[in-house]
């Protein structure tokens, strides 16, 4: 029984590590995904110029809870911005070396890039999105009045896909984990991966948001939608983020 799990994790214990890329001199990859210069990019409200009122840590831990029903509420490009700082955020560029940023990495690695969904912000089109984290800026990915049903759909018809505000997928770029870490690397990455969701279910509650997780999906009709090859790059997770309906007390 379990045999996949079982071997998986045998399989990526350090004494199985083959050398790594990095050990064998190769080039690091790059920190950020390319994209053509003559594409749509959206600038930001600058994480230092941010507004948002300071919400109690010790209040949100404890109130954090998964919402899945939101109101019909926009969300500002400032909060959007903030949202985005808090989950992927970076502090410190280290050209051709590394980013520091809001969640901790392994190595510092820092292999995801944020898709998002956008369904309902002020002043942004809706459609798919790609967070260039460097920047601070989004790019515009893909447009379409079916899009938002698509990604529901791969999330097996999980309907705050599209009724909340956003919706963040959580895309792995493999080998800037597997560089450095090699098979170990895939643990590294789930593991990366919920520091970045946690921080998007508490910075939510200072916008006013509630947020739930999404791990629920058809890996490959995700992927497809989001047009990732599945095995360099592939989502692994998401959540979802809207106003809630009931103000926190
Ligand atoms: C790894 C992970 C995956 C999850 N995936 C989903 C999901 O696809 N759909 C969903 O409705 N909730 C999902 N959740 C939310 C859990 O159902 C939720 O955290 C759990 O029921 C406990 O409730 P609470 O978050 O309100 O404490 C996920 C949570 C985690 C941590």
């Amino acid at each position: 029984m379990y045999k996949t799990g079982r071997n998986f994790w045998e399989r990526t214990k350090y004494r199985y590590l083959e050398s790594t890329e990095q050990k064998k001199g190769r080039e690091k990859p790059p920190l950020e995904l390319e994209y053509p210069k003559d594409s749509i990019i959206i600038d930001l409200p600058k994480p230092e110029d941010l507004k948002i009122a300071s919400f109690d840590l010790r209040e949100a831990i404890e109130k954090r809870t998964s919402i899945r029903k939101y109101s019909e509420e926009q969300l500002s490009l400032e909060e959007l911005s903030y949202a985005l700082w808090c989950t992927q955020g970076i502090k410190e560029v280290v050209p051709g070396v590394t980013t520091f940023r809001t969640v901790p990495s392994a190595g510092a690695c820092h292999a995801f890039e944020t898709y998002v969904l956008v369904n309902k912000v002020e002043e942004i089109e809706p459609g798919l999105y790609r967070f260039l984290a460097i920047k601070h800026a989004l790019l515009g990915i893909k447009f379409g009045d079916d899009l938002a049903d698509k990604l529901t759909e791969a999330c097996l018809g999980q309907k705050f896909v599209k009724t909340g505000a956003l919706a963040f997928f959580w895309v792995a770029v493999r080998e800037r984990m597997t560089w450095r870490y090699g098979e170990r690397g895939y643990r590294y990455l789930l593991l990366d991966a919920g520091h970045i969701c946690q921080n998007l279910y508490l910075s939510g509650l200072s916008l006013g948001c509630g947020t739930c997780a999404i791990a629920a999906f058809e890996d490959d009709d995700l992927n497809s939608v989001l047009d990732l090859d599945g095995q360099d790059e592939f989502v692994v997770y998401g959540a979802s983020l809207g106003k809630r309906r009931n103000p926190l007390e």
